[in-house]
């Protein structure tokens, strides 16, 4: 399993990232009231190409038996998971919380990052998901360092979420990253006494991905073969960013883009 990641790979990683979470920082800039999803995507398309990367999702397929993926970040609306697409005639509103979720080769190698941004007067319980969610993230990040399981990640952001009633969403995991866009381990934001011991080790690269629903954790696939919805139409948050696993905690390779 190449799990490791060498010194010298994690040197580029880490200016691959930087470059990822300016991009995402823009990005997220952008969305007010009536921006347009197309010029999101369009934005984040040049700004990785003309930085000397190359969106991952764009053209990306989960399994061989799936459309491409057709957008460079994937925009998610209210009770859109993830994997929300760029479209004609899709603005964000008053209200709404839309993750942007954006990742990118970068001297052959692969970051991924997301954040969950406000757009206009939004319901203080919808906030508090937000807000949530990111802490969530935070505390996962503490339960990372070589020697500390798989397992250890997912029972710290349960244990931040779980009290606040919210769902955790079961479907989709965080993952390996680096010399592809989804690597071993898995990494489930919850219990999963089934799941494979996995220790973590020095060098292991990870992206962590809470995606957390205000109601239910059941979510179905949209019939456009992408986009995940909650089954409730409850709002969902999700907020990612990609680590170097160290001896005693973690390198972020993905800065936080509200940083
Ligand atoms: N960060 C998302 C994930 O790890 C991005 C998926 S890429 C897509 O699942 F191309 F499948 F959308
Ligand atoms: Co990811």
């Amino acid at each position: 399993m190449a799990l490791i990641k060498t010194p010298s790979d994690i040197k580029t990683l880490k200016r691959g990232g930087a470059i990822l979470s300016d991009i995402l920082r823009h990005a997220a800039g952008a969305c007010r009231v009536g921006t347009s999803t197309l010029e999101l995507d369009r934005m984040v398309r040049d700004e990785m190409v003309k930085a000397g990367g190359k969106p991952s999702f764009l053209g990306y397929r989960i399994s061989s038996e799936d459309p491409p993926y057709p957008s460079a970040v994937c925009i998610s609306v209210n009770d859109e998971v993830v994997h929300g697409l760029a479209e004609p005639e899709r603005f964000l509103q008053d209200g709404d919380i839309v993750s942007l979720d954006v990742g990118m080769w970068y001297e052959g190698l692969a970051t991924d990052m997301a954040t969950t941004v406000l757009i206009g007067d939004v319901k203080p319980d919808v906030k508090r998901l937000v807000a949530d969610t990111r802490d969530a993230l935070v505390c996962g990040l503490k339960a990372v360092k070589a020697g500390a399981t798989v397992a250890d990640i997912g029972a710290a952001i349960e244990d931040r979420l779980l009290p606040g009633g919210y769902g955790i969403v079961r479907d989709l995991v965080g993952h390996g990253v680096g010399h592809d866009v989804h690597e071993e381990p898995q990494i489930p934001n919850y219990r999963e006494p089934r799941a494979p011991r996995v220790r973590l080790e020095e060098g292991m690269v990870l992206a962590i991905e809470p995606m957390v629903a205000l109601g239910s954790w059941k979510v179905h696939m949209k019939d456009d073969g992408w986009t995940i919805v909650t089954k409730d139409g409850s709002p969902a948050a999700h907020f990612e960013v990609t680590i170097a696993v160290t001896k005693k905690g973690y390198d972020l390779i993905t800065p936080w883009p509200d940083r």
